[in-house]
């Protein structure tokens, strides 16, 4: 209601969308993080429930109530994100999969199961060197298990704040060849930009064109109808 006529290109439909940061215990008091608060994917999740689709929102570690007409699943580290994204794309019937979610690359090796103590006895100066595990892509292996040719669709995300070897249209270009999605929404992010932030700027990357559709600096509302409008009609 808040956001223009109602439209229900989406009936029918199933999404699933993945949303917030992962996080990957130490300890039981401790995690590795990052700095997502949810906001983009929960934006996401709470549009295509306006335009009518069945929305599984899977979660990590977001605090934010969940969006009218999304039933949500909550995880915490990647392994059980992947777990709930796949459960939920094997039961057949999901037409389109949004991978907003800042998933871990890595997670510690090992799990202490009591708090990792500061000392091990008088005069123990030495620190602990945490060993890291690569977490696997969960994105690309959606791309790779889907049976039938293009379904579901599935978009990417890529935050990118440009490095050395590129800007980050050129880095997101890279990926979405990497990931073999069907659209890449490439984030600008930095220490002030997007992550936690109510605003930010967005670039749609598709693999059949050359061309970026860029929204923003604009609401998260409106980068997620950007979205919707662009796949609403791929879907047909
Ligand atoms: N992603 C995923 N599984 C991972 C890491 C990322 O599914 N283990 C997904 C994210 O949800 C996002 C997309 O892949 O939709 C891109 O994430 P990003 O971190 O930008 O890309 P990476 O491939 O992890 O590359 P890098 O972090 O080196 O830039
Ligand atoms: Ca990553």
């Amino acid at each position: 209601a808040l956001h223009g006529p109602a439209t229900d290109d989406l009936a029918g439909r199933h999404v699933v969308v993945s949303a917030g940061g992962t996080r990957e215990p130490l300890d039981p008091v401790r995690f590795l993080g990052n700095r997502s608060s949810g906001k983009q994917g929960y934006a996401v999740a709470a549009e295509a429930a306006r335009r009518g689709a069945r929305v599984t929102l899977v979660s990590a570690n977001v605090a934010l109530p969940t969006p009218p007409g999304c039933e949500a699943v909550q995880v915490g580290t990647a392994l059980e994100l992947q777990e709930a994204v796949e459960a939920a794309v094997d039961a057949g019937d999901v037409d389109v999969v949004v991978m907003v979610a800042a998933v871990a690359d890595f997670r510690p090796a090992h799990y202490a199961q009591s708090k990792i103590k500061k000392t091990h006895g008088e005069g123990d100066e030495s620190a602990p060197v945490i060993e890291l595990v690569r977490n696997p892509d969960i994105l690309a292996g959606l791309v790779q298990d889907r049976a039938g040719a293009g379904r579901p669709f599935i978009v990417g995300f890529a935050a990118e704040t440009g490095d050395g070897t590129g800007d980050v249209l050129e880095l997101a270009r890279d990926k979405l060849q990497r990931k073999g999605c069907d659209l890449l929404v490439a984030n600008e992010v930095g220490v002030d930009k997007a992550f936690g932030q109510d605003t930010s700027t967005v670039h749609l990357l598709r693999p059949d064109s050359q061309e970026a559709v860029t929204v923003g600096p604009a609401t998260k509302d409106v980068i997620a109808t950007a979205i919707w409008d662009v796949v609403a009609a791929e879907l047909g």
